[in-house]
This record gives structure tokens, C-alpha cells and sequence, in this order.
């Protein structure tokens, strides 16, 4: 039997590479643009780490973490998501926030236990952004408009983005109690899910994705009403700084989010070119988390993206051109011509170029097959009658021309078609 790969894992195939490299390549600029700088914590922590960081309660730490015993009898997790890897590395690394506030970006993958659907993945990558010691509203308001900025530059059409304000310790229960009080007379007709909510973190059930449980939360009361005087002032500056950005936006009370460490803002990007799995970006302010993690209290706000689901909707509907560099098809006819064609080989790679030959074949014709699999761009053609005259055929593939030159020239020629274009 052929072994394949784990379900809910993919390979990654060289064909879809360039939009990997254009969502990493411009997701940097970006940061760096926004003055945020890399960080690269380890795929597998401390199993603690995610339970006392995302909260027990949370579908991702209570069903889908992938969780082991390593040699040394230790619980050891791979990671399901970046920001309490990085609270725990800028509390472990005093350095990070020197001055008050680290701006940390990461990329990597992901790990959760879901069922795998299209654009759900046991194995995902996430590309997100910390915004460490700044509680000021304008901090939310620019860590969302980022993600649109990213977003806009990358070419992804369709995006819509939702706010909300989940409280925080002070104004939280009272939030809850409201919800439960709406929504107890009509438990018996909710899902197990949202029954064990009901007691244990009632906000949670706004989040549940049955469509029967959904039609029970309409004329859900406001919860903004319930906010306290500080988390109602948070959000309305943050809804005013975003305006003033000219960020489109809708206030969706219903978005809580399924981690427990979010305060005040929280908020989603959504794309209309997915499926059921629309949920591009996520992210919000979590202002206690690092106290709870052993921190010293430090507010904090981010957002994480999907990568996947970014290639998903790029490859449909954007029209990246293929940036890669053309390849020069080496072709040396006969044996006694391989050994110069493969020292110029190596002299076109030195000079930033790229080329290919096939080492198994010594006619023309059956090279020329292969250059056009490979869709290379260009053929040089090296034979007898050439080597005695110390000369080389270029073939520009695409134009379907062809002219001798000497061979000594040949790098600099090509090398003036291809780098200076
Ligand atoms: P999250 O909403 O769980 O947030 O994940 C962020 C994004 O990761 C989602 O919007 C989605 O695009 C992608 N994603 C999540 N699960 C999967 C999956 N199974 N397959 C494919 N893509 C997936 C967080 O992880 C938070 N740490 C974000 C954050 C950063 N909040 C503050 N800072």
C-alpha cells in the first residue's frame, strides 16, 4: 500500500509556490512598514502553556490540540495558534519589551485537531502580528486597518471586517448574566455545546455555528450596553479612529471568538470568495493574558491570518503573474559538447541566471522536448559545427527565433535580455 500524507495535512506543490512567496514576501513589507519585527517561536510548547493561555473551555484546548508525552515524560503540545507562544517568549525575554512594547511578526504552521474541510486543515499556516504594551485605542484601530492594508496589497477582493467588544473581568459577568437570562427559557432546544456553555462561559454560545441554536440569539439585547464605562469608551474611540481611517466596517455584538483571553476588541475579516470556512483574519486586544501567564499586566492587541485560505482566494480570483525567472534550456548535441555546456552552466548560474540540462540525452530533437516541458524560455544549442567555430545558437523559445553567437559573449548576452529587462 502507498503511504500519503496525514489527513488534513497537504503538500504544497512547487506549482502554487508564488503565491506562498507573494503572501510572505508582502505580509514583511508590510510589518516592517508598520514596524513590527520577526519572531520564530518553537511548533511544540508546554502542553500548559495553551491550556492556561487559551482556557480549558475553548473547543481548541478541550478537543483538537495535538497533545503528547515526549521521552522525558513531559506534556508537550504542538502549537495551535502563535500569541501565547510570543506572551510567553516576551515574558521569558525582557529584551522584547525594553522599551515598554514589542511589535513581533510571525509566520509558521499550525496544529488543531479539526474536521478537515475545504479551508480547514489539521495542519494550517498562520501569518500574524502582536502588538505588545500599548492599551490605546488607536492601537486597535491600526492593527485592523493593517490587516486590511496587507490584505489590499496582497489583491484579495470580497473582504469584509467585523468588530465587536467582548468586555473585560469588570463588565464580563454582567454580560453574561444578561445572556443567560435571555437565553434560558430556550435551552432545552440548544445544542450540547451551548448547553455546557450556558454554565460554564455563556459568551461562548454566541459563537456556536448551529444554524437551529442560531435562530434562538435574534433580539439578543445589546451587550454594549452592558460594557463598563471604560470598555464602552474603548470601543467607541476605536469606531471613531477606524472611521477616521476610512476602514470599512460592520459592529457584529455576536462576535466573541473562540479563545478565552480576548478584552474589549475583538474582531474577524471575512471574504465572500470562500465557502462556510470565510474567516480570513481573526484577532483582538487581550489585556490580561500576560498577567495570567506570570507577566508583569501589559495590554496587548493582535490578529493572525490563515495563509491557506489567503492562496485559496488568490488563486481564484487575483491575477499574479508568474514572477519567475526565465529558464535557459542547455543543450549540447552530441557527448563531446557536454563538458563546455556544463562549465557554461556553471559560469550562467554565476552570473544570476537560471538554466537546466538534461545530462541523459545527446540529441537535438529530444532535448528540445524537454526544454519545452520544462517551459524554458530560452535553448542554447551547442554543436559540432559550433564548438569548431567557437560559437552558440540561442533559440528564444517564445519568439521562435534563433541566432548564433560567439560563445565567450553568450553569458553577458543573456544576462543583458534577462537581469536588465
Ligand atoms: P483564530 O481565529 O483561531 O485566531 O485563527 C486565525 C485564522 O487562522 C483564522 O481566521 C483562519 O483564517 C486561520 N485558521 C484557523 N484554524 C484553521 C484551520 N483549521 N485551517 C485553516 N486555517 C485556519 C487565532 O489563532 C489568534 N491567535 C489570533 C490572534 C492573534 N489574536 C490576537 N492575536
Amino acid at each position: 500500500m502507498t503511504l500519503t500524507n496525514p489527513r488534513g495535512t497537504q503538500d504544497i506543490l512547487p506549482a502554487d509556490m508564488m503565491y506562498w512567496h507573494h503572501i510572505e514576501a508582502t505580509s514583511r513589507t508590510i510589518f516592517n512598514m508598520y514596524h513590527y519585527e520577526e519572531i520564530r517561536t518553537p511548533i511544540f510548547e508546554l502542553s500548559e502553556l495553551f491550556e492556561r493561555g487559551l482556557g480549558n473551555e475553548t473547543d481548541i484546548v478541550s478537543k483538537e490540540m495535538y497533545t503528547f508525552m515526549d521521552k522525558g515524560n513531559r506534556s508537550l503540545t504542538l502549537r495551535p495558534e502563535g500569541t501565547a507562544s510570543i506572551v510567553r517568549a516576551a515574558i521569558q525575554h525582557p529584551q522584547l519589551t525594553k522599551h515598554n512594547q514589542a511589535k513581533l511578526y510571525y509566520c509558521g504552521p499550525m496544529f488543531r485537531y479539526e474536521r478537515p474541510q475545504a479551508g480547514r486543515y489539521r495542519q494550517f499556516h498562520q501569518i500574524g502580528i502582536e502588538n505588545i504594551g500599548n492599551a490605546h485605542p488607536f492601537t486597535d484601530a491600526e492593527v485592523i486597518s493593517l490587516g486590511l492594508h496587507l490584505f489590499d496589497e496582497l489583491g484579495l477582493p470580497g473582504l469584509s471586517v467585523s468588530i465587536n467588544s467582548v468586555g473585560c473581568p469588570v463588565c464580563r459577568p454582567v454580560i453574561q448574566e444578561r445572556l443567560k437570562q435571555f437565553i434560558v427559557n430556550n435551552l432545552q432546544h440548544l445544542c450540547g455545546d451551548c448547553n455546557r456553555r450556558f454554565d460554564q462561559n455563556p459568551l461562548r454560545i454566541l459563537d456556536c455555528k448551529n444554524d437551529k441554536c442560531r435562530t434562538y440569539f435574534t433580539g439578543l439585547p445589546d451587550i454594549h450596553k452592558s460594557l463598563c464605562h471604560d470598555c464602552k469608551d474603548h470601543f467607541n474611540s476605536v469606531v471613531e479612529y477606524l472611521d477616521s481611517l476610512g476602514v470599512p466596517f460592520e459592529i457584529d455584538p455576536k462576535l466573541v471568538r473562540g479563545l478565552d483571553y480576548y478584552t474589549k476588541t475583538t474582531f474577524e475579516i471575512v471574504s465572500d470568495k470562500l465557502g462556510a470556512q470565510n474567516a480570513i483574519c481573526g484577532g483582538g486586544r487581550y489585556d490580561n493574558l500576560i498577567k495570567k501567564m506570570g507577566g508583569k499586566s501589559t495590554p496587548a492587541v493582535g490578529f493572525a491570518f490563515g495563509v491557506e485560505r489567503a492562496v485559496m482566494v488568490l488563486k481564484e480570483f487575483s491575477e499574479i503573474i508568474n514572477r519567475q525567472d526565465p529558464l535557459i534550456f542547455v543543450a549540447p548535441i552530441g557527448f563531446n559538447q557536454q563538458t563546455r555546456c556544463f562549465r557554461l552552466m556553471n559560469e550562467l548560474r554565476r552570473a544570476g541566471l537560471k538554466c537546466e540540462m538534461d545530462y541523459s540525452k545527446e540529441d537535438l530533437k529530444s532535448q528540445l522536448k524537454t526544454a519545452d516541458k520544462m517551459e524554458a524560455r530560452f535553448c542554447l544549442i551547442f554543436g559540432e559545427e559550433e564548438a569548431e567555430k567557437n560559437e552558440i545558437i540561442l533559440k528564444d523559445l517564445l519568439e521562435r527565433k534563433q541566432d548564433s553567437y560567439p560563445i565567450e559573449n553568450i553569458v553577458d548576452i543573456l544576462a543583458d535580455k534577462i537581469l536588465k529587462r
